[in-house]
């Protein structure tokens, strides 16, 4: 009965083709436009080779074997938060990935009795997060400041705690938020501001809100590491006393095991060179005028403006088969459907890496168009 019921469901995901499994990525593919690596560094021999020219593995630990208030605290951790620290001017916690980071401010700090206003496109572990902090929970418009004022005005004054959150550079649409108005609507609604700067950090060297200097104007800011940090974990930028709280109180913090120190120190030897990192930054934003030119020429629409580039197509099951059309020509790309998206905005979502070369990804955008006209 028990698997009967499952695969039921499992069945009607089929039929709305919608149905997830584990792909074996081919070693044929000639590109890839799916990976969040986008300063493409775990491709990068040099740089991977300086890292481990340095390791001492006589002094090294490969797995921190306790959680960060027992056993796992070891010296690279507490070394690569003093670093970040001297950075930010600001305290820092270093967590095992950004879902915890994220769903540990939410719950630890709101509860019932605060709000909580989040852009409606904001990830799934902020949505985890608020779900199980029991906050009311208020979603505005996607960037849409407008709106968030309106509802700052309408809900705010009636409860304790309040919270606006944003991604900076958003990881299913591409587009990236004006910091500058949501700094100014978080001081004059007496809230508080959290940042997931999952898909900026590495790409605006430290984050959005350290080139734009406004950190000192952010209660939390989350780096992801998993993404242009080319590797995995989370970052959080805090208050001395929010940090202290969450050492206490964060259970995602308290009970599981400590980021392991090898790991800990490929993330602190890249967070280290993110200033030298700048010619590949030159060159992402080289890519990018390159294919929103060449979409523009081929009359492809999105509403895109970052290194993510998002072609709405609506139908599961086109977006199913264009996305199947281009890996079969060799280009590793994957359609994404709700619940990661709304229904009915299935899209083809392609990211753009520092090291791809010019001539290949013309070559890619002759072949997107011939295969989103084909089926449009
Ligand atoms: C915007 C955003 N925030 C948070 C996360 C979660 O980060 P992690 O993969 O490190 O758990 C992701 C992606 O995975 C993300 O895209």
């Amino acid at each position: 009965m028990f698997y009967r019921e499952l695969l039921e469901e499992l069945e009607v995901l089929k039929k709305q083709s919608n149905y997830r499994e584990l792909k074996v990525i081919k070693e044929n593919y000639t590109f890839d436009f799916s990976s969040n690596d986008y300063l493409n560094l775990n491709l990068d021999k040099k740089f991977k080779k300086n890292f481990t020219d340095d390791l001492d593995y006589n002094k090294i630990s490969f797995g921190s074997c306790g959680s960060r208030l027992l056993g796992g605290n070891h010296e690279e951790i507490r070394g690569f938060e003093q670093e970040i620290d001297e950075i930010f001017l600001k305290k820092s916690l270093v967590f095992g990935s950004g879902y915890d980071a994220n769903t540990t401010v939410i719950e630890t700090f709101y509860s019932k009795g605060d709000i909580i206003f989040t852009d409606r496109y904001n990830h799934a572990s902020i949505y985890d997060g608020l779900i199980n902090s029991g906050v009311k929970i208020v979603r505005y418009k996607h960037l849409d400041y407008i709106d968030l004022e309106k509802k700052l005005k309408k809900y705010r004054s009636s409860h304790k705690r309040s919270l606006i959150i944003t991604e900076s550079i958003y990881s299913m649409d591409g587009d990236i938020v004006d910091l500058d108005e949501v700094v100014s609507l978080k001081h004059r609604y007496d809230s508080q501001l959290y940042l997931d700067e999952a898909h900026s950090y590495g790409v605006l060297s430290y984050g959005l809100a350290y080139t734009k200097s406004l950190v000192g104007e952010i209660d939390f800011i989350m780096l992801g590491l998993g993404k242009g940090g080319s590797s995995n974990g989370g970052i959080l930028i805090l208050d001395e006393i929010a940090r202290s709280y969450i050492l206490n109180k964060g259970r995602k913090f308290i009970y599981t095991t400590a980021p392991s120190p090898i790991q800990t120190s490929w993330n602190r030897y890249v967070f280290k060179n993110i200033p030298s990192l700048e010619h590949k930054r030159k060159k992402l934003n080289l890519l990018k005028e390159l294919f929103y030119r060449k979409l523009k020429e081929k009359n492809i629409e999105t509403l895109s403006t970052e290194q993510i580039i998002s072609i709405i197509i609506g139908d599961n099951k086109k977006c199913v088969e264009i996305s199947s059309a281009l890996r079969a020509s060799g280009y590793l790309v994957y359609p994404i459907k709700e619940p990661t998206v709304p229904k009915g905005t299935a899209r083809i979502r392609l990211t753009l890496t520092a090291d791809m070369e010019i001539d290949k990804v013309e070559r890619f955008i002759e072949k997107l168009s011939h295969e989103l006209h084909k089926k449009t």
